[in-house]
């Protein structure tokens, strides 16, 4: 034990920092390398760790590809998704330092300075950036989303308005896959883990079968009340939008078809009329998720109550710390640590820059022999 910390020199310290938090292997004796060392010689790793997140290797790698993996919703891990509207918005909070607890409901989004322009029925804008390496520490500009869909600033919601959210979430389905995806994204949780059959049932849809199988006649109550109790509840944020194939459509006071389909499944489940919205996560396994706001209408409401809730910001703690250490928090140590980030993540207005420094320089991997 004691024999690797003195094993680990302030230069293997810092270039381990450096190539954790930004996927690049630096030149041993570049001057970003030497003046960490001071700064970790000194005792202040933190500002070590800011001179990292204030590098091109930083937001052109590494913070790209943590951000491209929210946008991965079959969890391929692939890094060859083109970065899109979504990835680039989570960069731009970063660089930023915007509260990362609105990301899911104010009216920003992230697009290049310069180069095709922004259409919001395709991604060649972001793609045709990337592909001329545009610099995503310097030429990434803020803006409204509202100005670019024709839909009112009330109605936008962050992430979950932009196209890359809508492609993987509105469509065709049932925009059930939206729930689905902001459980994994936002709350690092599958369906499979949360579903519990003691949450009530009164938002299930019709299309969901009471009977699904009569030889298995409580299979309703056992199995799919488990995951749709919860859903189906969540999903009427999501009634007036749609993605048709190219583009977020949203059409106010209209239920898109697709809520109230195969109705004769079950005549007595729930018919969506409006955009209202409940939370049922403060039933069962989910009660400890620490989500306050229960009840809404529209997107923008749920995005707020999604991220200002205790487990969206464990979340994000979590995937930093998988982002850095390449595993997931599995020892006591690790888990203390994540927790403790969360919580001051919380405290400290939700920048994730800062958790990116926290975690480089309080995760137990950076200072491991060998890694
Ligand atoms: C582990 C969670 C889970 C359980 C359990 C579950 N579902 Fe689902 N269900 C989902 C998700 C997620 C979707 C959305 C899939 C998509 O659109 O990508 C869905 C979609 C559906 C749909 C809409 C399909 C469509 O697109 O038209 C129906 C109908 C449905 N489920 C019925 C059931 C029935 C009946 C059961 C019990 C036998 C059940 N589900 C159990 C998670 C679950």
């Amino acid at each position: 034990m004691s024999l690797n910390i003195l094993a680990q020199t302030e230069k293997s310290r810092a270039i381990n920092m450096y190539t954790r938090l930004t996927e690049v292997i630096p030149a041993v004796d570049s001057s970003v390398i030497t003046s960490m060392e001071t700064l970790i010689k000194e005792g202040n790793h933190i500002e070590a760790a800011k001179l990292i997140t204030n590098t091109d290797d930083f937001y052109n790698v590494g913070l790209k590809n943590f951000a491209k993996s929210f946008t991965d919703s079959e969890n391929s891990g692939d890094i060859k998704l083109p970065i899109n509207d979504m990835s680039a918005t989570i960069i731009g909070f970063t660089k930023d330092n915007l509260n990362f607890s609105t990301i899911l409901s104010e009216d920003i989004f992230y697009r290049y300075r310069a180069g095709t322009p922004v259409n919001v029925s395709n991604n060649v804008h972001y793609e045709s950036n990337e592909d001329n390496n545009v610099n995503l520490r310097t030429d990434l500009v803020q803006d409204t989303q509202s100005s670019y869909l024709n839909i009112n600033e009330s109605r936008v919601a962050g992430l979950l308005t932009t196209r890359g959210f809508a492609v993987n979430g509105y469509e065709a389905g049932t925009n059930r896959a939206a729930i689905n995806n902001i459980m994994n994204q936002f709350l690092c949780h599958t369906m499979e883990q949360v579903q519990d059959s003691t949450r009530p049932t009164s938002r299930v849809g019709k299309d969901v079968f009471l009977v699904p199988n009569p030889s298995i006649p409580h299979l309703f109550k056992t199995r799919c009340q488990g995951c749709h109790g919860l859903m189906d509840g969540l999903r009427g944020a999501f009634a007036y939008y749609n993605y048709n194939g190219t583009r977020l459509t949203y059409i106010n006071g209209t239920p898109d078809e697709k809520y109230n389909i195969n109705s004769e499944n079950n005549p007595t489940g729930y018919e969506t009329v409006d955009d209202s919205w409940i939370s049922f996560f403060n039933h069962g396994v989910t009660s400890d998720f620490g989500v306050s706001l229960l009840s809404g209408n529209g997107a923008k409401s749920l995005g707020i109550s999604i991220a200002s809730s205790r487990q969206f910001s464990n979340c994000m703690s979590e995937k930093v710390f998988e982002k850095i250490c390449l595993k997931k928090p599995r020892t006591k140590e690790d888990k203390l640590v994540v927790e403790a980030l969360a919580r001051d993540f919380e405290d400290n207005d939700y920048k994730m820059k800062s958790l990116f420094e926290k975690m480089s320089v309080h995760a137990s991997c950076i200072g491991e022999i060998g890694n």
